[in-house]
């Protein structure tokens, strides 16, 4: 079946997203009484259009890569599919339970160990205490953290960090994964371990958004990759990625 006859998992149409930055802002009293016209605008100047006028569909079980500059928009876009922020316009429909892999330590208590990480962290994603004891040897195992496991978070190198996150994210029986470069801290073994496991969930139908700035990473996992330019949708490109293995 193509890609573009499957169901569709993320649906987002016509996304705008915008920060005020607060530091154009403060201002002294003087300012407010002698020039209020000056100030309003300069509030209207100081905000940010993050996204604007984003829409894309992902379909089920597809692997949909999102790269674009620092600062283009990426990781709001996938903070926005999370339902961790609400965009000012456009809407966003998802299908499935979402596991979010953001930001490296999202979820993670610093002051716990690595194992009551993983029971609060598996609680967060609406796995019950017995569903999660029964995945915590392959948590671990795939986390390849050892005794590790029983330290504090706060002692953990940001690649450390990284296996237990993306360990905890893919064991959690997830119909949408969203992964936003965290990859990047890994080791080369740990990257191709968790390319590995990505490709094992894609062939059980789960559904993925990947953000990462290594365009090889990309193509070797992505069915369509999207570029996002100062927050505007430039290309969704289809990956052969059957034909580009052939001629590697
Ligand atoms: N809470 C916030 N308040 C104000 N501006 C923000 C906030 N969060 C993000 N931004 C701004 O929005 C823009 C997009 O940020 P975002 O983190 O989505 O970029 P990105 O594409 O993920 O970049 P990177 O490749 O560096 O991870 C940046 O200019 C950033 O400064
Ligand atoms: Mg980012």
């Amino acid at each position: 079946m193509s890609v573009r006859d499957r169901e569709i998992a993320i649906e987002v149409r016509n996304l705008w997203k915008t920060y005020v930055l607060y530091h154009h802002i403060v201002t002294s009293f003087k300012e407010v009484v002698l020039h209020f016209p000056r100030l309003f605008k300069k509030l209207r100047q100081s905000r940010f259009e993050v996204l604007k006028d984003v829409s894309f569909e992902v379909r089920k079980g597809e692997v949909f890569g999102i790269m674009g500059h620092n600062g283009a928009g990426k990781s709001t876009l996938l903070a926005l599919i999370a339902g961790v922020i609400k965009p000012d316009r456009g809407t966003i429909k998802v299908k499935g339970r979402i596991s979010p892999l953001l930001e490296l330590g999202a979820g993670f208590h610093p002051e716990l160990t690595g194992r009551e990480n993983i029971i609060l962290n598996g609680l967060l994603l609406g796995l019950t205490k017995r569903e999660i004891m029964q995945r915590f040897d392959k948590i671990v195992e795939f986390s390849e953290l050892g005794h590790f496991i029983e330290e504090p978070i706060r002692i953990y190198s940001s690649g450390m960090v990284a296996r237990l996150g993306f360990s905890v994210a893919v064991h959690t029986d997830p119909d949408i994964l969203l992964v936003d470069e965290v990859l990047a801290v890994g080791d080369a073994n740990f990257q191709q371990k968790c390319l590995r496991k990505m490709e094992e969930l894609r062939n059980n139908g789960v559904t993925m958004v990947f953000v990462s700035h290594s365009r090889a990473q990309m193509e070797a996992i992505c069915d369509r990759i999207m570029t996002i330019d100062h927050g505007r949708v430039v290309s969704i490109e289809e990956i052969n990625r059957h034909a580009e293995k052939k001629t590697c």
